[in-house]
């Protein structure tokens, strides 16, 4: 790989990705073949915002090539909690594990990484951002069903504004040939200006709608997010705007037969239950492949693949 650290999908080029999707995939096929080459190897995972999927997906990669793992799952239980600045933190762990995934809702936590780190360290999310590793393995995911990203119309809905996977999902399709995108949020929860420039800066095709409707029978991916009630400053707009989406099977009527639904998780209300037995729905998929993608992650940047 050829940045040090990973905490934007910016750093990474297009066969880096690629590179990463054909070991997750030898990976998932010989997981065996995997199960030692991390013996002796520590994996620290930094979480100081919550986190399931992120957390345990990479401690499970790291225990499934053979390594060990410690961390804390909540600014609470570190010393953050004394007021110790992430850049101490970041030199402790250079000196009890080997890679390093980090979780914080500050944006400047990659320069920190860079100018601190002496391991490789990659993003578990920054606050409102991106996600790099999430956006990975959601590539992971359509590449596996289509066997290709190009040429594809992916919905994204949801919010836009504050959901972290969506600059790193639109800045990764970028990278590919006549993606189309449509953007479906309340105008409120549009995406930000400087991810919208990037978009144009690259070329990028893409339309906004509020309504799934509008556009649902092109679509080939629907990729749906929460609306992240966390990231609300006046908590009025997050009550207004929580009920904008809840999907249900008689929306689907008009998709596509091969139309895929993703979903980053958590779902707070945004997808019906009834959706989960729908043919479409592939988010629990998009989460087990997280496993895969993590361990390609954690043997590309510990140079072991
Ligand atoms: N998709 C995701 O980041 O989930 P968690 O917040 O549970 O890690």
């Amino acid at each position: 790989m050829r940045p040090k650290h990973l905490f934007s999908v910016r750093d990474i080029s297009k066969e880096d990705m690629e590179g990463i999707f054909h070991l997750a995939l030898s990976i998932e096929n010989n997981p065996k073949d995997f199960a030692k080459i991390c013996e002796g190897k520590i994996l620290a995972t930094l979480f100081f915002e919550p986190s399931t999927r992120t957390k345990l997906s990479f401690e499970s990669a790291m225990l499934r090539l053979g390594g060990q793992i410690l961390g804390f799952s909540s600014a609470k239980v570190s010393s953050a909690a004394k007021d110790e600045s992430i850049a101490d933190t970041i030199r402790m762990i250079n000196s009890y594990a080997h890679i390093a995934v980090i979780r914080h809702f500050i944006e400047g936590i990659g320069e920190i990484a860079q100018k601190f780190a002496t391991i490789p360290i990659l993003s578990g999310g920054t606050g409102t951002q991106e996600h790099p590793t999430q956006a990975l393995l959601d590539m992971y995911t359509i590449q596996k069903e289509f066997k290709k990203i190009e040429n594809l119309n992916i919905g994204v809905m949801g919010d836009l504004l504050y959901g972290r996977t969506i600059p790193s999902l639109l800045y990764s399709l970028t990278k590919y040939d006549n993606v189309n995108v449509h953007l479906i949020s309340p105008p409120a929860l549009r995406i930000r200006k400087n991810v919208e420039l990037r978009l144009q800066d690259a070329g990028f095709n893409y339309q906004m709608t509020e309504n799934l409707k509008d556009v649902i029978d092109e679509l080939d991916v629907l990729y749906v997010t929460r609306i992240q009630k966390e990231r609300f400053p006046d908590p009025t707009d997050y009550e207004r705007l929580k009920g904008a989406y809840h999907i249900k099977p008689e929306d689907m009527h008009n998709a596509k037969d091969n139309l895929i639904i993703l979903h980053p998780l958590p779902r707070v209300g945004e997808i019906d239950y009834k959706i989960d037995e729908h043919k479409s729905s592939r988010y629990f998929q998009q989460a087990q492949n997280g496993v895969w993608v993590r361990m390609a992650l954690i043997l590309k940047f510990l140079d072991l693949g």
